[in-house]
């Protein structure tokens, strides 16, 4: 049976997980790769660390020279992340002939095209399963299952934390600032948790889904990114009202040439498949041409869920070795002379329906004004709620719009803002209804 060797760069939570699955799990490996993957060497600084795996001696080192520079070492697996040495070091792996697996997505969004040319050069292989959607094997799904389809449109929830916290202000009623510290609790957030609630995380993945989805090159800073600090329990409240919840959506769609690609808070009816992925879960809602609509669900991230995505590409890389095979399946899912610069819908051109909620001093004609300034930018309203009423305070006006242009209802917005009657800045979240699922 051929051998294999694995070096493993970084031995965190993830890295421990993979070592765990390739040593525990070594003959249900073999028999189905038909290959003898070998654990050669992990190298992580800390060596000290009990990890609840048990490693030969030489095996755990502290130094990723012992991997990098050794020539019996195939396949070099990245779990160091972020995109310092992270991004050097798979440089320098693939230079030297190795194949790398990475779960990296923030170095992919950033450097993914540099990346895949020095992989191109070297003619190796580079695999990223667990970047995106933690196991759920939308890389593989998009890059191989729906070759024959143009992807209609995704829309995803591809960050476990955002969520979590979403689900325990819907469910629970709690506060931003409450379901954020029970989420760190649990250890679900991180301690800096800005990268998963201000939408980055998932606007990474999103541009690596939207390259494989549509064979381009997309610049993160073309994708719209909006946060969920914004969403309060009141939004979810009157979401609920008008049959809706709210999620951090990560949403493509394709016009011909043009492509959407936006991560916000989404409000989507309770019959979208999405509204029911609670708690840390993710989900990609796929509309492809000749499937229709595709849907996978999974657990975005954790140790052996993750683990199982990275081994999944080292095995792929093992199969395509014992059979002298190489680069079959293209990186990116078009070889890279296909790949186009991505043309991104800027937001401004965006149709859609949107939730707009101010807080408005009940005066005589205040909804006069407010309905007056959305029909002179030619906003069709399709429902006012306005609950309570209190001479003094501020009583929150809820409107639902129909169709309307992006550019128009930020300029309502702001002109809405400035009136008198109006002390806050207006909420406003997009609405996607279900025009995947007909
Ligand atoms: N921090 C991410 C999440 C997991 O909360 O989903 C890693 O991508």
């Amino acid at each position: 049976m051929k051998q294999i060797n694995i070096g493993i760069l970084g031995c965190g939570v993830v890295g421990t997980g993979v070592a765990k699955l390739l040593l525990e799990k070594k003959d249900l490996l073999s028999s189905r790769t038909g290959a003898f993957l070998h654990l050669k060497r992990v190298a992580d600084p800390d060596t000290q660390r009990d990890r609840d795996v048990h490693f030969d001696e030489g095996v755990l080192v502290p130094d990723a020279e012992q991997i990098l520079e050794d020539p019996e070492i195939d396949i070099v697996v990245e779990l160091i992340g972020g995109k310092g040495i992270a991004k050097e070091y798979t440089i320098r792996a693939l230079e030297k002939g190795k194949h790398v697996v990475t779960a990296n997505k923030a170095l992919l969004s950033a450097h993914g095209n540099e990346i895949v040319k020095v992989a191109r050069t070297a003619q190796v292989d580079l695999a990223f399963e667990a970047s995106t959607g933690g196991c759920m094997p939308i890389i593989k799904t998009m890059r191989e299952s729906l070759i024959a389809n143009n992807i209609r449109s995704m829309s995803a929830i591809l960050n476990g934390t955002c969520n979590y916290i979403l689900t325990r202000i819907s469910k629970h009623g709690d506060s931003f600032e409450k379901a954020l510290k029970t989420a760190q609790e649990k250890g679900f957030a991180e301690a800096e948790p800005s990268l998963d609630i201000d939408g980055h995380d998932s606007s990474h993945k999103l541009a690596i889904l939207n390259s494989l989805a549509h064979g381009i090159d997309i610049n993160l800073d073309d994708i719209h990114v909006e946060g969920i600090s914004c969403i309060k329990p009141i939004d979810i409240r009157f979401a609920a009202n008008f049959g809706y919840d709210i999620k951090l959506l990560a949403i493509s769609k394709s016009h011909g040439e043009q492509v959407e690609a936006r991560v916000h808070p989404t409000m989507i009816p309770l019959s979208n498949p999405l509204a029911h992925v609670t708690g840390v879960m993710n989900a990609v809602a796929i509309d492809a041409d000749e499937t229709g609509p595709t849907m996978l669900y999974g657990h975005g991230a954790g140790m052996m869920p993750t683990a199982s995505a990275v081994v999944s590409d080292i095995a792929d890389i093992a199969r395509n070795l014992i059979v002298s095979a190489k680069r079959r399946v293209p990186i990116l899912g078009y070889p890279e002379d296909n790949i186009k610069k991505a043309d991104i819908l800027p937001m401004k051109d965006l149709y859609t329906r949107y939730y707009i909620r101010c807080a408005a001093v009940d005066n005589p004609g205040v909804l006069s004004k407010i309905s007056g300034i959305l029909g002179e930018l030619g906003i069709s309203i399709e429902s006012v709620h306005q609950k309570g009423k209190n001479a003094n305070d501020a009583v929150p006006v809820v409107m639902i719009t129909h169709e309307a242009k992006e550019e128009n209802v930020i300029r309502a917005i702001d002109r809405i803002s400035a009136l008198d009657s109006i002390p806050d800045k207006p909420v406003l979240i997009r609405i996607e209804d279900n025009n995947t699922q007909e």
